[in-house]
């Protein structure tokens, strides 16, 4: 069920209109549905109800405090990537005993905080990490849970800078060299071998890429049990799809029904790190209308958002789905939604077929509940967005609007200015 919709053409998120928040809270905003959160994480763990496993929500994709809480509340761990993250994921309750962590520059410092906070797992990405972990855990006198994030070489056919499990890239171990480095894990005093991890990209619209990968990293699990390593956790990681334009993603159910056919066997807890597919269409970001503006070869719809508000147009060119918060246009346009940021890439929809805006229209842009909010900057010092959450007919602001004080926070004028 979708909780973005029309009632006398006004937009809702869930009961409460659209047009009421802005009201309270101004533009530009994110706002995010409760009951959608819910059901996308419901429908994650259902359809791997039948054998051991754990949600680890993959955090960056929206690491707002009550996103991270209503997850946790259902039984949710969280996939970090950084100290920062651990440090929220905390802040919002999460229990250490479900939270992974990988990431191919985990520092000392981070290290040392993810050990005492007793997470589950480090997904190591580098025989020198391996030494680290190895020689941190023993200063510390404590052993660390570890599963090696194996790269498999799989295409997963999604867009290049979100690629992750191929040879060429940056992230983990390659197959080939993993089954040496785990037996040289084994033989380290101070981690405990428990798991094996991948994450072959992200947006992925077909199952065959995570079957592929299922069935090289078992062969590895054969390999591991047949040099006495038994492991717990198999770890699948993310990047089940969602449908931002016409994309047509396998829905959680079939996604879960072909992995729980090719991992049962193995008998291993398996752990997910799902993103985008649990947030990204619960969110939509909104703006003004500031001007419109007829070019000699392009017609410009200026809004209060930009690029620093919403980077994934700008960067990957992807498309958000642009809708009018109140439906009251006569005919449409062919336009570009851009912001008030002095680059020719701050644009938010290109050539696109849209209502014909107004000054002072809200627009809303859909599925921006992912690497929305997360990716958002201050460039051309612009206070960052308000988010809300809405849950039934009540909302909260589960982030401020940024003030301009907050733009200079902790800079200073040196003395010999
Ligand atoms: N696990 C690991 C180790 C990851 O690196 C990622 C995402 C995930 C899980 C979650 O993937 P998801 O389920 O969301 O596909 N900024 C880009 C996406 C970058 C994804 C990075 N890693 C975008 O806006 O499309």
């Amino acid at each position: 069920m979708n909780h973005f919709t029309y009632k006398n053409n006004e937009l809702y998120a869930e009961e409460v209109a659209v047009k009421e928040i802005v009201a309270k809270v101004g533009t530009p905003l994110y706002i995010y549905s409760h009951a959608t959160l819910e059901r996308h994480f419901k429908s994650m763990d259902d359809a791997f109800s039948s054998v051991p496993h754990t949600i680890c929500y993959s955090m960056k994709a929206n690491s707002n405090l009550a996103v991270l809480k209503t997850f946790a509340n259902l039984g949710g761990g969280v996939d970090i990537v950084s100290g920062g993250e651990l440090y929220r994921a905390l802040q919002a309750a999460v229990d250490p005993r479900k939270i992974v962590y990988s990431g191919v520059g985990k520092k000392d410092d981070e290290i040392e905080f993810a050990l005492k906070t007793g997470i589950l797992m480090f997904n190591v990405e580098s025989e020198e990490e391996l030494d680290r972990l190895n020689e941190i855990a023993g200063r510390l006198r404590c052993k660390a849970g570890i599963a090696i994030r194996v790269n498999p070489d799989v295409d997963p056919e999604t867009h290049p800078y979100i690629t992750t499990g191929l040879k060429k890239a940056k992230f983990g171990i390659n197959i080939e060299r993993s089954l040496e480095q785990y037996k040289r894990a084994a033989g380290m005093a101070n981690l405990e071998v428990i798991g094996i991890d991948c994450h072959i990209g992200s947006q992925l619209t077909k199952i065959s890429p995570f079957v592929d990968a299922i069935r090289k990293l078992k062969r590895l699990v054969v390999s591991l049990a047949e040099a006495g390593i038994r492991l717990n956790y198999f770890d699948l990681g993310g990047g089940l799809g969602i449908t931002y334009d016409e994309e047509a993603p396998p829905l959680p159910a079939e996604y879960g029904a072909a992995i729980v056919a090719e991992t049962r066997d193995m008998g291993l807890h398996l752990l997910f790190e799902p993103g985008r597919n649990l947030v990204g269409n619960a969110g939509i970001m909104v703006g003004k209308c500031l001007y419109t503006k007829k070019g000699d070869e392009k017609n410009f719809v200026i809004v209060d958002a930009a690029m620093n508000d919403l980077a994934r147009p700008s960067l990957y060119g992807s498309y958000h789905g642009i809708q009018a918060v109140r439906k009251d246009h006569e005919g449409s346009i062919v336009a570009d939604i851009v912001g008030p940021i002095c680059e020719s890439g701050d644009f938010l929809a290109k050539d696109r077929e849209m209502p014909r805006f107004r000054q002072g229209d809200l627009i809303a842009f859909m599925s921006a509940g992912a690497y929305g909010f997360a990716m958002s900057s201050n460039y051309n010092s612009r206070p960052r967005a308000a988010e809300v959450m809405v849950k039934g007919d009540t909302f909260a602001v589960v982030r401020e609007r940024e003030l301009l004080a907050d733009l200079v926070k902790g800079e200073t004028l040196p003395a010999f200015l």
